[in-house]
């Protein structure tokens, strides 16, 4: 076992309760250093340690954020971890005391920076701030994220872009399994650490292999073997279809382990969550709902609306008459619009608290749902009412 004294003493400070579950759908307390995790949970996306559309920590409160995500690449580029590690790690430098997860640069390094040369130790490539060279690999990563000091590290992986041939995914596979067990070994070590920021800090793996279901499911068993405290699945929403994404799910979720974690990277729209959440995965995060915020797209339960449009001028009413969020108890779709027009902050601000609201929201009532043994009447009556979109 590559995990042994350490990850026994540790046990304490990380569980999966499985609360209840229907078919695949799992309700999961997830106990962690900074609080429990009820799951399914929806992580609400801090990249640079701030919720894009000008949200503090507190407003990240009020709109019952669980969970905030932060990213290991953007943070060592500027400020620089061992600033924030100075400073106390990013839960104090945020002002943030709930569970933070911080992805380990494996997928930002392959979206965002340029020049990159994989190698077997790791990732050579040009900062996309000012073109400086960096390399990262598996010890850089974790170390990065220990000097952070979040709840739960991501392991370093490749994201294989799609599509991509079988014959390049497999030693691309074979390769993030050997840095994953350079992240475990690595972890260790800084865990031990007198001077650590957290002690308790987690490693969670990532399953890759694209769409091709017999390499995500030997590689689904090699790291379930490593009993690590979660599970994550990369390598999806970048170009395959919705069905494909669905099918590697059916796929490769029964060969990961029930009483741990599954957490499904950068996924996605209410409808991919509803899915997912039905096929058995218990995390997510998106970009999404902070993104169409900033563009005047809003979600609601009767589908997606624009507030740019013209026929909002007079419209007096909230976004979502049944909505509870901050945004809605006091604010119209007519001023919201004003405040877009006039090039407003605030525009953005105020539809990006609805938008996480009503991510955050959804995920409260999944987690009633399968609780109550109803989730697929909820499931199908949400899909019902999404479709009723009138932008
Ligand atoms: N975010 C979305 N997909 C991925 C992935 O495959 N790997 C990592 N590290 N982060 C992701
Ligand atoms: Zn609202």
């Amino acid at each position: 076992k590559i995990y042994s004294g350490i990850e026994k003493q540790k046990g304490l400070c990380h569980m999966y309760k499985l609360i209840a579950s229907e078919g695949m759908a799992k309700r999961g307390d997830f106990t962690t250093c900074h609080g429990t995790v009820k799951t399914p949970v929806f992580m609400n996306v801090a990249t640079v340690a701030a919720i894009k559309g000008a949200l503090s920590a507190e407003d990240l409160e009020n709109v019952k954020c669980q969970v905030a995500l932060s990213n290991t690449y953007h943070l060592h580029v500027r400020p620089g971890d061992e600033l924030i590690k100075k400073l106390g790690g990013l839960h104090k430098f945020m002002s943030w005391e709930r569970p933070l997860l911080t992805d380990s640069g494996g997928f930002q390094v392959f979206s965002l920076a340029s020049l990159r040369k994989i190698k077997e130790e790791g990732v050579y490539f040009a900062s996309h701030i000012d073109g400086r060279k960096i390399f990262m690999g598996p010890e850089e990563s974790m170390c990065i994220q220990s000097n952070l000091g979040s709840t739960i590290a991501m392991a370093f992986d490749e994201c294989v872009p799609y599509p991509s041939t079988k014959e390049y995914m497999q030693n691309s596979v074979d390769r993030t399994t050997r840095w994953l067990l350079r992240c475990i070994k690595k972890m260790d070590e800084l865990n031990l650490h007198e001077n650590t920021i957290n002690k308790n800090q987690m490693l969670f793996g990532i399953n890759q292999g694209g769409t091709f279901d017999d390499i995500r499911i030997e590689h689904a068993k090699i790291i379930s073997e490593l009993d690590l405290p979660g599970y994550s699945i990369g390598g999806l929403a970048v170009g395959e279809t919705h069905e494909q994404m669905y099918s590697v799910l059916e796929a490769v979720v029964p060969y990961l382990p029930k009483n741990k974690p599954t957490y499904l990277m950068g996924v996605g729209t209410p409808e991919n969550i509803l899915e997912s959440v039905e096929r058995g995965i218990d995390f997510f995060d998106c970009v999404l709902p902070a993104r169409n915020g900033r563009h005047a797209n809003v979600y609601t339960n009767f589908g997606k609306l624009n507030l740019l449009n013209k026929k909002y001028m007079l419209d007096d009413t909230p976004i979502d008459e049944g909505c509870l969020c901050p945004t809605c108890r006091r604010h119209t779709k007519a001023y919201i619009r004003h405040l877009f027009k006039a090039k407003e902050m605030l525009a953005m601000r105020l539809c990006v608290t609805h938008n996480l609201f009503f991510f955050n929201t959804m995920m409260e009532e999944i987690r009633e749902a399968i609780e109550a043994g109803m989730f697929k009447e909820y499931k199908k009556d949400k899909l019902e009412g999404f479709k009723r979109c009138d932008m």
